[in-house]
């Protein structure tokens, strides 16, 4: 997901270039959508600010290094350090797009966090699960059940074209395995701890509270759409 944000002009400069295939453009850390208190109390403003400044702008940084490094060994044609930075890039990329569907799966609760509306995805839910909270108790569940860190995600099988409810470990993408990430739940202690400590149920419990379920609802849309014409 490319920034928002306004773009120097150097970085203008290098974009234009870029285009015409001189300098290949660095990913940048995508703005929050909205403030880092949006989330309280389920997550706290100091967390989401670690989060999105550190944690995530590191993904980033270390995805740039990777990636400039892979073009160097390109360059002389050297396999062996392409395939050694291959573990690199899959951690920081991972890093990077997760987060970056993350931000926008969340949405206080004041400005309609929680609330799923009537529409194809809700329809599926129900028809798959039963009810939204059937579908959190099974996330919650295998989330809870990763041995480390890593994430849950509703997804949509690629295989099926149903709705999944699946894990990755460290920062694999659910796309890694063939799925449409819908709504990603980050289970790395960075997300919770200094808000839960070592509680972390009560942190799965609660996020359901700032689920943006219209941008999940969009993901579903689009990923439909998509898989549909793959049959076509
Ligand atoms: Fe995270």
């Amino acid at each position: 997901m490319l920034s928002t944000k306004v773009l120097a002009p150097s970085k203008q400069f290098a974009r234009s270039l870029a285009s015409l295939g001189g300098v290949r453009s660095k990913h940048t850390v995508p703005d929050l959508p909205y403030d880092y208190s949006e989330l309280e109390p389920v997550i706290s403003a100091k967390i989401m600010q670690l989060h999105h400044d550190k944690h995530h702008a590191t993904y980033v940084a270390n995805l740039n290094v990777a990636e400039e490094k892979l073009a160097e060994a390109q360059a002389k044609n050297d396999v062996s350090a392409q395939v050694a930075l291959q573990a690199a890039l899959r951690f920081n990329g991972g890093g990077h797009v997760n987060h970056s569907i993350f931000w926008q799966n969340l949405i206080g609760e004041k400005n309609g966090g929680g609330q799923l509306h009537d529409g194809a995805l809700k329809t599926a839910i129900e028809q798959q699960f039963g009810s939204l909270q059937k579908l959190s108790a099974s996330v919650n569940g295998k989330t809870a059940g990763i041995m480390g860190s890593g994430w849950g995600w509703l997804t949509l099988n690629g295989a099926t074209g149903k709705l999944d409810v699946i894990t990755t470990a460290n920062q694999d993408m659910p796309s890694s395995v063939g799925h449409v990430p819908l709504l990603g739940i980050d289970a790395w202690e960075h997300a919770y701890y200094l808000d839960y400590n070592n509680v972390k149920v009560d942190y799965f419990k609660n996020i359901w509270r700032v689920i943006n379920w219209k941008d999940v609802a969009k993901r579903y849309d689009d990923a439909v759409a998509t898989y549909n014409a793959s049959k076509n």
